[in-house]
């Protein structure tokens, strides 16, 4: 158990800059998602924090101890990578134990823990098998129970259930937020799927290119995404998202789009003249909060057409054309139509945010 701070941290390869001056305080017993798109710099922070990679700058801290100069077999942390690095001579069983053997532990208490990782994890019929005989999901089981046996200062995992199978990935997932809760040891944990991210977090750091874009609570980030990178890379189908400009007609404050307008309540529309810039603006809308009838829909609903018709049985996507754009909306799965039927669409303007299109923050 162990409280984690990294401040100001900065690691260049040649001309690119992997971690962009990066501060994080990860709190003891926590489960701390580093969430983020392939080339983001997250397995780079992860390896400054073992210990495996030097930063150019800034420090991290173990408690309040600076770690900088102390070496990774020292740091005490347990880490699975990406690549699982099991011994290749060495059969699963071997490989779990491996830690526990090297601290002398005695054989029949080995014995116990190996077993017990080992059926947490299903591979207790692998544990005679060499790595070059397991599968790679199989392997990064093993990685995972040699780590949990080790009973570490904290978890650093980076992307361990990437090569597991769906249905597999799913109850490990629960297996791996019952283990966490149930061992307290503070876990980071490396990914690039928000599923993971979302159910698995008590907080998520998601980073674009070097830098940390948010860092809050998941339901926190689904909410209320900071910006467009995170209101685009959080959700499933993605956000949609229209260029607008804010305008007055006929008493009503509106945000006015290409195709359709929306009238926004009172208090939405003071924040944004407040922020000031009203004419370049991002209108952002979760798939989710667009409704499509065969019928009118009422006041700032508009007609559309059905572009395709994605049923998924628990619901069904419907991709819409709009202006220039293919707009999502997740309706029931009994909704039907045709390609390129009439349709009307409207949006749920409780649900709406608003970004500035130059800064790409969030205004409200
Ligand atoms: N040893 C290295 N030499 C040169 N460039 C590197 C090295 N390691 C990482 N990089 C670069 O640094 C950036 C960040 O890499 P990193 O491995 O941290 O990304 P990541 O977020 O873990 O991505 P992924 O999801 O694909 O694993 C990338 O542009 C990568 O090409
Ligand atoms: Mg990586």
């Amino acid at each position: 158990m162990v409280k984690i701070t990294i401040e100001n941290v900065v690691k260049r390869f040649g001309n690119v800059i992997a971690v962009n001056n990066i501060s994080l305080e990860i709190k003891d017993k926590e489960f701390f998602v580093l969430l983020g798109p392939s080339g983001c710099g997250k397995s780079t922070t992860l390896n400054i924090i073992a210990g495996l990679e030097r930063q150019d700058q800034g420090s991290v801290y173990f408690d309040d101890e600076k770690v900088d100069e102390v070496p990774p077999e020292k740091r005490d942390v347990a880490m699975v990578f990406q690549s699982y690095a099991l011994y290749p001579h060495m059969t699963a069983y071997r490989n779990i134990a491996f830690p526990l053997m090297v601290r002398k532990v005695p054989s029949d208490k080995i014995r116990k823990q190996v077993m017990e990782a080992a059926q947490m994890l299903g591979i207790e019929s692998l544990l005679d098998r060499k790595p070059y005989e397991l599968s790679g999901g199989e392997r990064q089981r093993v990685a995972l129970a040699r780590a949990i046996v080790r009973n570490p200062k904290a978890f650093l995992l980076d992307e361990p259930l990437s090569n597991i199978d769906a249905k597999l990935r799913v109850a490990m997932r629960a297996e791996l937020i019952r283990l966490q809760k149930t061992l307290k040891t503070t876990t980071i944990y490396v990914t690039h799927d928000q599923v993971e991210a979302m159910t698995m977090a008590d907080r998520i750091a998601i980073m674009n290119k070097g830098k940390v874009a948010q860092l809050d609570e998941p339901i926190r980030i689904f909410d209320k995404p900071a910006d467009t990178f995170v209101a685009g890379f959080i959700g499933s189908p993605p956000m949609n998202f229209f260029h607008c400009s804010l305008m007055e007609e006929k008493e009503k404050t509106k945000l006015k789009t290409s195709e359709f307008s929306l009238s926004l309540p009172s208090d939405v529309a003071a924040l944004v003249k407040e922020h000031g810039n009203t004419s370049d603006l991002i209108l952002a809308v979760r798939p989710q909060n667009i409704s499509v009838s065969k019928q009118r829909l009422g006041d700032d609903s508009f007609e559309t057409e059905v572009y395709a018709v994605e049923p998924l049985g628990t619901e069904t996507i419907v991709d819409l054309t709009v202006g220039g754009q293919i707009v999502k909306s997740v309706c029931p799965p009994t909704f039907k139509a045709s390609l390129g039927e009439k349709v009307w669409a409207k949006i749920d303007i409780a649900k709406i945010h608003v970004y500035d299109r130059k800064t790409e923050k969030l205004i409200v």
